[in-house]
């Protein structure tokens, strides 16, 4: 059966999370924490990390106490798309081709990252490394946004109860996407379907139960400031611990 793909493929993403509801509603929520915190800060220095098309940067663009943006992300097709659609903005947002883990920055030190579907698309080798570049980053006074979707608890290592974690989650996404409209298109739900078929097959997509996520932050030396689960809104629908989750982050 034929699965359509998003991945490098810019207008696909962007019709894939905006037809998801609980993607809109954790980077709505990732926004707001985001816009708080620039409401305390002055010529603040955004870094938006796997910035993919840009649409995690669209409710602080037009914020007034940003002065500097830079989005990075390893695919040149969502940076065009990104680029052109900030194209009249200003501060213009600087977008860099690279590895989001080791590609150099323009600054050493940043008052806001934004980190939303971006810890999950690192290897699992790797994840600790791109967070503690997060920590590192940071201003003293700063703080970072991440948005992540949470898989249910599995066994650790265990590639089938991990795929099954995947689908339990995807099978959630799509349940409330239907909810949303009835109508979803089937290349809507076959895109959504990728995402799932990405995770299953440990390539691209690497997401992790909430326990490993924390554990990872605090191997890296960062702290929670306050954490927030967005999605599913009725718990029973998965575990209360699984979902979309939306975290504020300091330097230990
Ligand atoms: C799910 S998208 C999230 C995009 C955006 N932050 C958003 O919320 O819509 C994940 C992004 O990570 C990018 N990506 C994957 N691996 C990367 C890496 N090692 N360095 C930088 N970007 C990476 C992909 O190209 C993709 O744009």
């Amino acid at each position: 059966m034929y699965i359509p793909d998003y991945k490098d493929n810019p207008e696909a993403y962007e019709i894939e999370e905006r037809s998801r509801p609980d993607e809109m509603l954790m980077l709505t929520t990732a926004g707001e924490i985001a816009v708080n915190i620039l409401n305390t800060t002055h010529n603040a220095n955004v870094l938006d990390l796997c910035c993919g098309t840009g649409l995690s940067l669209e409710c602080i663009i037009n914020h007034p106490s940003v002065s500097f943006i830079v989005g990075i992300d390893i695919s040149n097709p969502y940076l065009e798309f990104a680029k052109k659609k900030y194209s009249k903005y200003k501060p213009q947002p600087v977008f860099i081709a690279g590895d989001a883990v080791t590609e150099p920055l323009p600054c050493d030190k940043w008052d806001l990252i934004i980190l939303a579907s971006a810890y999950h698309h690192i290897e699992d080798e790797r994840k600790v490394k791109f967070l503690e570049r997060v920590r590192d980053l940071l201003k003293d006074s700063g703080f970072a946004v991440i948005a992540e979707n949470i898989l249910p608890e599995y066994k650790e290592g265990d590639a089938e109860d991990y795929a099954r974690a995947v689908k339990q989650f995807y099978a959630e996404v799509l349940t409330t996407a239907k909810q949303k409209n009835p109508n979803l298109h089937i290349y809507v739900e076959k895109l959504i379907q990728r995402v799932a078929q990405y995770g299953c097959d440990g390539d691209y997509e690497y997401k992790v139960s909430l326990p490993i996520f924390l554990r990872d932050l605090a191997k890296a030396g960062l702290r929670v400031v306050q954490q927030k689960r967005v999605w599913p809104e009725d718990s029973e629908k998965l575990s209360s611990n699984s979902g979309n989750f939306v975290l504020q982050i300091c330097k230990e």
